[in-house]
């Protein structure tokens, strides 16, 4: 078993503070980054901003300000939004660092003397929003299929990298690593490889000059793009912190949004191979958020702040939303009505509210943890939720984590509830009600312990409460908990007060 896990999200374009599709893929990565803490992986957690291009230099422009002068004041609302969302990343990249620059220049060098850089022409459609070209075939109506905005004919003198040089490679690692490619998604990346272009991988310093200079030709500055992926190699000491880079590198998991896979599945494997570091081992890629059906994107003007979010419902409230009830495998409908349902509904009711009733019924209640006889049934239902995650999480399968795993957990919170409601504990004898309410205890550590990087507050302060740090790693399979955890005598808990 890999003791280490190296997980990564996107780096985000500063151009505006984050909304909640940069806070979805942040959450999901988090979460994912947790559970494998939790189980005892040495992890790394990634995240950061991509702080070149053009789009910033623009950007920055409009303002009137350096563009470095103009992502370091976003950078502080991404550091603070990411806080107020509990994201606990080992390092947060910042592509406009020195450190940053001098490890693409290295990786520049590599790829150059590989022979897998030439200089040409360059003729296509460029949409600056999303800092790319597009072919003509992959325009809607003659625009942007993402920004339905128009895009710019362009012709420059660049340098290209030989993409096209890399297909059968490409394909043949498909082959071997079944699991590296999105199992939805991995038709369309094979299909799309039929026709692979070279990829161009400067601009002109006279059309864009806010970005890394190609060490070969200081007249040129790398795509946003080729200085963008290599933060996957930077953001772990890659030219600077060796040390680091050799315990992490390959990543685990990198964290996608589908309109980016394509950079991910293709560009970033062929640049890898030709520099000769190993592969990522996987991808998880998530469909978008949308309001009312389209995608939630600053350009589109709908975006959601997730920070406004937390401040009415709760930090916990939006990364249940997030991970429990939106699909990775599609694009799933956000609305603030359904938001504050699903907190009220199952969040206080099913979960807060089970937590409490169990505290309130032990509070007056002497329970014996000598006595205790564990239901078979619990046992049974727990017992494969909990070894179920950790194969999961051996396996290193992200979706099964995020789509299944989190759900069975949640899961456990309701056959609590349904446990309680037919043992009626209230009306037992003491010696039965004794047991009823070890059963129910024990039932919520497990079931607290498993959804805490989720519930990072409520399930955080309860287990605050008990004194214990609720790690899956220590936990005992069903029976084995209540003993070692204690139970402090308290009136009452209320982790989740009702929003009206
Ligand atoms: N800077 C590049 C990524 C470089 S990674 C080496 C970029 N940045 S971005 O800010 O435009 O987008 C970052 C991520 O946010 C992408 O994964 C994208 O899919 C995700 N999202 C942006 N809007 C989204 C939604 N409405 N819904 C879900 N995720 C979305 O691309």
């Amino acid at each position: 078993m890999a003791t280490t896990r190296y997980i990564t999200t996107p780096i985000y374009y500063p151009n505006a503070k984050p909304h909640l599709g940069s806070a979805y893929t942040t959450t999901l990565a988090d979460v994912l980054a947790r559970f494998c803490r939790s189980a005892g992986y040495n992890t790394f957690f990634l995240t950061g901003l991509d702080e070149h291009g053009e789009k910033l230099q623009r950007a920055a422009e409009a303002k009137g300000i350096h563009p470095k002068a103009f992502v370091d004041e976003m950078a502080t609302q991404y550091l603070d939004a990411w806080q107020t969302l509990k994201i606990n990343y080992d390092f947060f990249i910042r592509t406009s660092e020195e450190y940053h620059k001098k490890g693409v220049e290295k990786i520049f060098m590599l790829l150059y003397d590989n022979g897998d850089i030439y200089k040409g022409t360059y003729e296509g459609y460029y949409c600056v929003g999303c800092e790319r070209y597009f072919t003509e075939n992959e325009l809607v109506d003659g625009k942007c299929p993402y920004h339905d905005k128009p895009v710019e004919e362009r012709k420059i003198d660049a340098y290209f990298f030989r993409l096209s040089k890399y297909r059968e490679k490409l394909l043949s690692f498909y082959e071997q690593n079944p699991s590296f490619l999105p199992p939805n998604r991995k038709q369309e990346i094979i299909n799309r490889l039929e026709k692979l272009n070279d990829l161009c991988i400067s601009r002109p310093k006279s059309q864009v000059w806010w970005g890394v200079e190609l060490p070969f030709d200081k007249e040129h500055v790398s795509y946003v793009w080729v200085d963008a992926l290599f933060n996957y190699a930077t953001g772990i000491g890659y030219g600077r912190k060796d040390e680091g880079f050799k315990t992490f590198w390959p990543p685990d998991v990198h964290f996608v949004g589908k309109d980016i896979l394509w950079f991910h599945a293709v560009i970033w494997p062929a640049l890898l191979m030709s520099c000769g570091f190993e592969l990522p081992k996987r991808i998880a890629c998530h469909g978008f958020i949308t309001v009312k059906e389209m995608k939630m994107s600053k350009s589109l003007g709908n975006v959601v702040d997730p920070v406004e979010m937390v401040k009415k419902y709760g930090v916990d409230a939006l990364r249940y939303f997030l991970v429990v009830k939106m699909s990775m495998l599609r694009d799933s409908d956000f609305s603030e009505e359904a938001l504050k349902t699903v907190y009220n509904e199952e969040i206080a009711s099913n979960i807060g509210n089970l937590i409490n009733r169990v505290v309130v019924l032990l509070n007056k209640t002497n329970v014996e943890t000598e006595t205790f006889t564990p239901s078979q049934q619990l046992a049974d239902q727990f017992n494969s939720t909990l070894k179920a995650l950790k194969d999961t999480l051996d396996a290193n399968d992200p979706y099964a984590v995020l789509e299944n795993r989190v759900k069975e957990a949640v899961a456990l919170f309701a056959t609590l509830n349904i446990y309680l409601s037919e043992k009626e504990p209230w009306k037992q004898e003491e010696e039965e009600k004794q047991q009823t309410l070890l059963n129910a205890m024990e039932g919520v550590l497990i079931a607290s312990t498993l959804l805490y990087p989720v519930l990072i507050e409520g399930m955080g302060s309860f287990h605050r409460m008990l004194k214990t740090t609720p790690t899956i790693e220590t936990l005992q399979s069903f029976g084995g908990n209540v003993e070692m955890f204690g139970w402090p005598k308290q009136p009452r808990c209320i982790l989740y007060p009702r929003v009206d």
